[in-house]
């Protein structure tokens, strides 16, 4: 049985100490953190940027995971590889052409995935599988921290593990939005591998425990 990977999403963290709060989630067991970029264009919301991204990177050893909600990804790959990311995950809903973004990324030595929107299939990020190192299935519609979890998204999580195994490629599947204790073994036996999760870590009353109950789900 495999152990699913939980990276914390710092959406949920307390905005007022986010440097204690990354030192508090590594502590806790965290085994990547999630940093959710978001441009108030490509999503309703906004949250940070490189600079700040920047501003954590001393304060903990796990990689970071940078899931860029913007419409043009293409542009600020750069800015985010100085800052210090590790992935670099981006829409395929977005406006930059796919396979350039993915160079771009390589480029500069960085993972990089590719996220789909709940209503996009998973047949989308199939003629990306052999280019980058994750996929990211949504499971709540991109933009806030806190929704449900939509279990409509497994089989499509399903269909993207059935062809990363049979094409035997090294890439992992991540899921983000709304995944807690509660329904993490739904997420675990769709075969995923990473698990974001903001609310139901930070929000948790014993964060630790939250994380070890993810990955043994
Ligand atoms: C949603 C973000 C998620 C989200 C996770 O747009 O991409 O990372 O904040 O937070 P929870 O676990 O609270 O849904
Ligand atoms: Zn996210």
């Amino acid at each position: 049985m495999i152990q699913m990977k939980v990276a914390p999403s710092l959406l949920s963290c307390d905005f007022s100490k986010m440097g204690e709060e990354i030192v508090r989630i590594d502590k806790a067991g965290a085994e990547l953190i999630h940093l959710d970029v978001m441009d108030g264009h490509f999503v309703p919301n906004l949250t940070i940027g490189p600079a700040v991204i920047k501003a954590l990177r001393p304060l903990t050893k796990l990689p970071f995971d940078v899931h860029l909600m913007i419409s043009d990804p293409l542009s600020y790959i750069d800015a985010f590889a100085d800052a210090g990311a590790d992935y670099i995950t981006f829409h395929a809903e977005a406006d930059s052409d796919i396979d350039e973004t993915i160079a771009k990324i390589r480029s500069r030595g960085i993972k990089p995935g590719i996220v789909l929107k709940p209503g996009t299939p998973a047949e989308t990020a199939f003629p990306y599988l052999d280019k980058v190192d994750m996929v990211l299935v949504m499971t709540v519609e991109p933009g806030f921290g806190g929704q449900s979890f939509m279990a409509d998204m497994m089989p499509k999580a399903e269909k993207l593990r059935a062809e990363i195994d049979r094409r035997r490629l090294p890439v992992l599947i991540e899921a983000d939005g709304g995944i807690t204790e509660k329904n993490a073994s739904v997420v675990s036996a769709a075969g995923i591998d990473v698990v974001v999760s903001g609310t139901g870590v930070f929000k948790a009353a014993d964060p630790a425990a939250a994380i070890k109950l993810i990955q043994n789900a």
